[in-house]
């Protein structure tokens, strides 16, 4: 399903905006790891979906190199949650493609994020490709997780900028 003007408005929020949606879904409650580096730095774009004046969808696009990298034109994606109720409306691809769009704007060339392996569909919907095996965090259990990179029209992706 696309995503519906009419019952959803998209507003770009201050940080501590997104951190209780962020808790809840992606990080089972646990508020005390909700604030990731990148938050506050002033490129850094927090969108929240409203439904009456309620969030229900939050992402988050900050300037992050890939690990080993020092390009400052790689951006990391993070933090994308949807209320479980409203999953299936185009939320979650409406917000990612506005970061990207901010990323675009600020010339970046490489979008990148860290996605669990249930989201892995979601992300390659939107032309986000793993390129290496999964791998586990050690917070997060058995939890199995995969790097994902989105090359920006015109960016060179990230094989030539590590
Ligand atoms: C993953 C998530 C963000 C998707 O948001 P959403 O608003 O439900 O997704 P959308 O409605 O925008 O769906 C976009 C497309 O992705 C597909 N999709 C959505 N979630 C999917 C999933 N978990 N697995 C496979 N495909 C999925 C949809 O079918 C849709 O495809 P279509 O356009 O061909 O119909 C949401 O399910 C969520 O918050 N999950 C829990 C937290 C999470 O995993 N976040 C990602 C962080 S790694």
């Amino acid at each position: 399903m696309s995503y519906d003007p009419t019952l959803f408005s998209v507003r770009s929020v201050a940080a501590e905006r997104v951190y209780p949606l962020r808790s809840a879904v992606l990080l089972d409650g646990h508020s005390e790891s909700c604030r990731f580096h990148g938050d506050d730095e002033a490129s850094t774009l927090h969108l929240a979906v409203y439904q009456n004046e309620r969030i229900v969808a939050v992402s988050t696009i900050c300037r992050e190199a890939l690990r080993g990298a020092t390009s400052d034109t790689q951006w990391r994606l993070r933090g994308v949650a949807v209320e479980s109720e409203w999953r299936g409306h185009g939320l979650g691809r409406l917000l990612v493609n506005m970061c990207l769009d901010h990323v675009q704007k600020e010339g970046g060339q490489l979008a990148w994020c860290t996605a669990r392996e249930s989201a892995r569909t979601f992300y390659e919907s939107l032309e986000f490709v793993a390129s290496a095996p999964p791998f586990t965090l050690p917070s997060r259990g058995d939890a199995r997780f995969y790097e994902m990179h989105h090359v920006m029209p015109g960016g060179h992706g990230a094989r030539a900028t590590l």
